[in-house]
């Protein structure tokens, strides 16, 4: 009779199926756990009599390695079944996950708000090409034929063309606007510029510049100072102070460079500002009067100022950016410190 039941539930095990979890945990419990009719043929056991019982065990356990072994592949085969259905059941009205969401590279950034506040107080933009010829990147801007100025921009001329070169600042455009336009003319130019220059943290050959140009009646150089005093205290903040230092560019006269406080120290010293507490951003001046004959403008009537920021330099100061290279070398990890805060 034992041995009858034994047949039964070895041939149960043999046709079990078990397409779901339920069905699997039914399965585990006739067969596996404690209670379940393997179970119950270890206690029939008991009534075995002595010389049986050796023979007997064996057959059990016998059915107990099958149920285990049943049991196992029946996991297997749940699990394939699910991970099939889960990839092939593609349910396109669902709503799509969290989108990762990009950010705006700081140079960018520091372009458009330089931008913002000109354009507040009255510039408008203009642009102008990259390659440029030698009347609007040098003649025109009054520097002299073979005068040592030219290489003082370590300029990169097109082979065999030697009129032609990859601008070098973006004052070019202003002498393309002033020969377009009468003034009153107030403009902003942000733009590429290339000079041949080793990379470095400090240097680079390709690099961002906002000129910006005012030429009317009665321009004065209180109007530049102020002009600026009023950006750098705009772009760094109402405590930034400014200082202009006398300097030279062909094209303006007077002419002064100019710096801010050191935003780091706060104008005490640091390493930033080499322990001056001041860093400059840019060149300005106003405008050589044979500049603006050159571009047809009257010289006795207009007088006007110009000014040269790098935008990478503006954008180091305000993030605290200590290397220029970082700024292309789209590392991910430096530009995601400038995704928005959601
Ligand atoms: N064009 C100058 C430069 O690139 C900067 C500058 C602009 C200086 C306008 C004075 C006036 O170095």
């Amino acid at each position: 009779m034992p041995n009858d039941k034994i047949n039964q539930i070895l041939a149960e095990i043999a046709a079990a199926k078990a397409t779901t979890p339920d069905e699997l945990e039914a399965y585990r419990m006739r067969f596996i756990s404690k209670k379940s009719v393997v179970g119950e043929l270890f206690v029939l056991m008991r009534d075995v009599p002595n010389e049986e019982k050796r023979e007997f065990g064996q057959l059990v356990n016998g059915v107990k390695q099958a149920a285990e072994e049943k049991f196992q592949a029946l996991i297997q085969a749940l699990e394939s079944n699910t991970k099939k259905t889960k990839t092939s059941g593609l349910d396109l009205t669902l709503p799509p996950g969290n989108l990762p969401v990009g950010g705006i590279h700081p140079l960018t950034a520091t372009r458009q708000r330089i931008i913002e506040i000109f354009e507040r107080i009255g510039f408008n933009l203009s642009e102008g090409p990259e390659i440029e010829d030698d009347w609007h990147n040098f003649t025109a801007l009054n520097f002299p034929e073979n005068h040592p100025a030219r290489e003082m921009q370590d300029t990169f001329f097109i082979e065999k063309k030697p009129d032609v070169a990859l601008r070098t600042h973006t004052s070019s455009v202003q002498v393309r606007v002033m020969e377009r336009e009468k003034p009153p003319i107030r403009t902003l130019s942000p733009g590429r510029v290339f000079r041949n220059e080793a990379i470095s943290a400090r240097a680079h050959c390709i690099f961002h510049q906002v000129e910006g140009l005012y030429v009317d009646e009665n321009v004065s150089f209180a109007d530049l100072k102020q002009t600026l005093y009023h950006f750098a205290k705009e772009m760094f903040g109402k405590d930034t102070r400014v200082r202009f230092r006398p300097s030279f560019f062909p094209f303006t006269e007077p002419s002064a460079e100019i710096d801010i406080s050191c935003l780091i120290c706060g104008g005490k010293g640091c390493s930033i500002c080499k322990g001056s507490g001041w860093v400059e951003i840019g060149g300005s001046g106003m405008v050589d009067p044979n500049v603006l004959e050159n571009c047809g403008i009257d010289s006795v009537k207009y007088t006007g100022f110009a000014f040269g920021m790098g935008i990478e330099r503006i954008a180091m100061l305000k993030y605290q950016i200590n290397d220029l290279r970082l700024f292309t070398e789209n590392d991910i990890r430096f530009l995601q410190q400038f995704r928005p805060l959601l």
